[in-house]
């Protein structure tokens, strides 16, 4: 009892000061200052913008600017921060922010791919390998994890995220948020997360970057707010507010957003940061004048910092001057992003991240280029196997596209201060594997463009081997931020070149470098199998080889949903059953298209393995619940193949009834479980009042009463089935 008595008061003491150091500060401050605390901008050191801005060390120096992104290494940042905590008059220390979004200098695969692996602990281990790089170089603060839901192949930005499904990208969320921050956000192995792009910055209409986001707050809440929230309620300490307008407002000034959900009922109480310049961008959205505007609006929504725009540091003191906004606002945006300086430990040692020594021991070290290993051989997906991989080694393998000998492609965007020289090739992990005698290379053709230059050279090195691995996709820069595609098919002649590979008659194996899902409905017919590797990060040709051979075996399953062709775009499992659901082919008064399938090619959850499951029937601890309880549904799980296998059971739910429309089926659960050959689990999920609740008519959230169908499988198109009731 004394000792949780001594806690609480030591605890009670401990925000009191920290309270009392900025309110002390906040006091101290001038107007100028207070601004500056409101102001970032970019170091020149990486460009992750459309504009940059000389003389930001200046502005440091002046007080002007409080705030810095893209700048890093111990001594650069040491540099800076110098100047700001000795040659300023209340010497605040800098926050230096940066995008590692899967790795700082080991290089996890892109996000999506992350998300493919299902493995929320892996995950998590990677955003705190990431935070144990980052913030040995002088980082504080990363602007990760994006939370951005997208059912959008052509959006190069699907890359970034954790795909289609809220349920699996809000646990990804929590787990890079607990990665990156820790139990103790003073502890210098760890840095600040970022719930980013807030909000629903993953629909853009038609794919294309920055455009309009438009939907009904029930859609916004069910399918794209619950990751955002999930990373707050994690304890993420700051939000960026995302580029795009919703609902008419630009999210950057939306009240709406970021004080009535963000603060008043989610209870946030961190800071808030504009994306790149997003505050001046509301003139061009037009619903401010000038940026001097645009900043007032912004401060007015809850939005605290200005990320390139200026907009604080040109207009604001005489915006406060003409009473165009209140004191009271502006210092509460500078509490803000003073408290989380004080979480940091900056007003205790400005310069506890600027470790050079441990910047030199603690990067890529073998544990973290080990745990970047086992990410990328989770995170692939075997889209298609019909017998050719695994495969046996010292079989003459060709080898086939620049891909396969680029691995500068595989750090994918967004690749923090990775260093593209440094992964081995596929091609490369190939020789070493198999040995240089037994495979043979070719160009074939590049990842884009119509040069069939190589194809003879092509065909010739895939008649003189026994089997081929052709590695096709798309450039890494087709993805990330301002990568929109009108298409999603396989770039160029690489499907052509595929074609004529596969009319040779010998087994080929695609391995497919994407950032997004592709329309591969012609590589699906050419290809004996396919091997979706995403970007897979530094040791990306290892862990593909790995997989090829068969030292690894895939458990990968689809974050996101390939469509058959982009005519099918959007499709995701949770569709609605519409009131003329396609029950009957041929009959023309149903919801289908005259000319292909409603199915998808390869549909969520989808994945092979090198093993096989088999599930038994659902079994229910009784058929229904009420509001106060909740039942247990079981599924026993074999691997009745001849090697060990994890396998991702998937829990789907589907309402029957209710007051909206309901998805014929909505992850609701999953876990992931390891079996030995011939091994069984019997694997369990919980259901309760909050697994079936919901945006109801009304808009209040909650279940409602009544009947239920339950999938429990491989994939949202493979399931085993029961059903349930709830009673309130
Ligand atoms: C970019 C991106 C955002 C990133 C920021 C800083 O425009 O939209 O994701 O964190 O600017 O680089």
């Amino acid at each position: 009892m004394k000792k949780t008595l001594l806690l609480i008061t030591t605890t009670i003491l401990a925000v009191a000061c920290t309270q009392s150091r900025v309110e002390k500060l906040v006091r101290q401050m001038t107007v100028d200052e207070k601004i500056g605390q409101l102001t970032m901008f970019t170091s020149d050191w990486s460009v992750t913008g459309p504009s940059m801005r000389p003389g930001f060390e200046k502005d440091i120096r002046e007080g002007r600017c409080g705030n810095l992104l893209n700048a890093y290494t111990a001594s650069y940042n040491r540099k800076l921060q110098e100047i700001a905590v000795n040659e300023t008059r209340l010497g605040i220390p800098l926050l230096f922010g940066y995008d590692v979004i899967h790795g700082f200098r080991t290089i996890f695969p892109i996000n999506l791919g992350m998300a493919a692996s299902w493995d929320t602990e892996l995950i998590q281990e990677t955003a705190r390998v990431a935070a144990v790089e980052a913030s040995a170089a002088g980082i504080h603060w990363t602007f990760s994890p994006m939370c951005d839901v997208s059912v959008e192949p052509r959006w190069g930005r699907v890359s970034e995220g954790s795909g289609e499904d809220p349920f699996l990208g809000s646990r990804i969320a929590e787990a890079m948020t607990r990665g990156y921050q820790g139990d103790d956000l003073a502890d210098p192995a760890t840095i600040a997360a970022c719930v980013k792009h807030f909000a629903a910055y993953g629909a853009p209409q038609a794919g294309r970057e920055y455009n309009t986001v438009d939907m009904s707050e029930r859609w916004l809440r069910e399918f794209y707010m619950p990751p955002y929230e999930a990373a707050v309620k994690a304890g993420a300490r700051t939000v960026m507010a995302s580029f795009n307008e919703l609902d008419g407002v630009p999210a950057t000034a939306s009240h709406h957003l970021l004080t009535e959900i963000l603060r008043d009922e989610w209870g946030f109480d961190g800071l808030v940061v504009s994306d790149y310049t997003g505050i001046m961008e509301m003139t061009f959205h037009g619903t401010a004048r000038d940026t001097c505007q645009a900043g007032v609006q912004a401060l007015e929504a809850g939005l605290d910092m200005d990320m390139m725009s200026a907009a604080f540091y040109n207009y604001l003191k005489g915006s406060i001057e003409r009473g165009e906004i209140k004191m009271k606002t502006v210092d509460e945006a500078v509490r803000r992003i003073l408290r989380v300086k004080e979480e940091l430990g900056l007003f205790d040692d400005p310069y506890r991240y600027c470790d050079e020594q441990r910047e030199a021991s603690q990067t890529m070290t073998p544990e973290h280029l080990a745990t970047a290993l086992k990410m990328a051989e989770e995170s692939a997906v075997l889209l298609k196997n019909e017998g050719v991989l695994p495969i046996k080694k010292g079989t003459k393998v060709a080898v086939i596209g620049t891909l396969a000998d680029d691995p500068n492609q595989y750090l994918g965007s967004w690749r923090a201060a990775g260093d593209g020289s440094y992964p081995q090739s596929i091609l490369y992990a190939i020789m070493d594997y198999n040995g240089e005698k037994n495979v043979v290379y070719a160009k074939g053709c590049r990842q884009f463009g119509e040069d069939r230059s190589g194809f003879a050279e092509a065909l010739r090195a895939a008649r003189s081997a026994e089997m081929v691995v052709m590695v096709i996709g798309e450039d890494y820069s087709w993805s990330g931020e301002a990568a929109s595609r009108s298409n999603i098919d396989v770039p160029g002649v690489q499907t052509e070149l595929l074609e004529k590979i596969a009319a040779l008659g010998k087994p080929v194996a695609v391995v497919l470098l994407s950032g997004r899902p592709l329309a591969l409905e012609r590589e699906s017919k050419a290809a004996g199998a396919i091997l979706e590797a995403w970007y897979p990060g530094t040791m990306g040709g290892k862990a593909v080889t790995n997989l090829l051979f068969g030292e690894a075996n895939p458990q990968g399953r689809l974050p996101v949903t390939f469509p058959l062709c982009l005519g099918q775009v959007p499709v995701y499992h949770y569709m609605k059953n519409t009131g003329r659901p396609y029950l009957h082919p041929g009959f023309k008064y149903e919801s289908h298209y005259l000319d292909i399938p409603n199915e998808p090619l390869y549909a969520f959850g989808e994945g092979l393995s090198y093993t096989s499951f088999e599930y038994g029937e659902v079994s229910l601890s009784a058929d229904s619940f009420g509001a106060k309880g909740s039942i247990t549904a079981s599924i026993e799980v074999r691997n009745t193949g001849d090697r060990a296998g994890v396998e991702t059971v998937q829990m789907y739910i589907h309402d029957r009834l209710a007051s909206v429309t309901r998805p014929v089926r909505q992850l609701k659960g999953f876990e992931q479980i390891s079996l030995q050959a011939g091994e069984a689990r019997t694997v369990s999920f919980t259901i309760d009042p909050e697994t079936i609740s919901f945006w109801r008519r009304d808009m209040t959230y909650g279940p409602e009463a009544g009947e239920f169908d339950l999938y429990i499988g491989h994939a949202s198109n493979d399931t085993k089935a029961a059903s349930f009731s709830y009673e309130d």
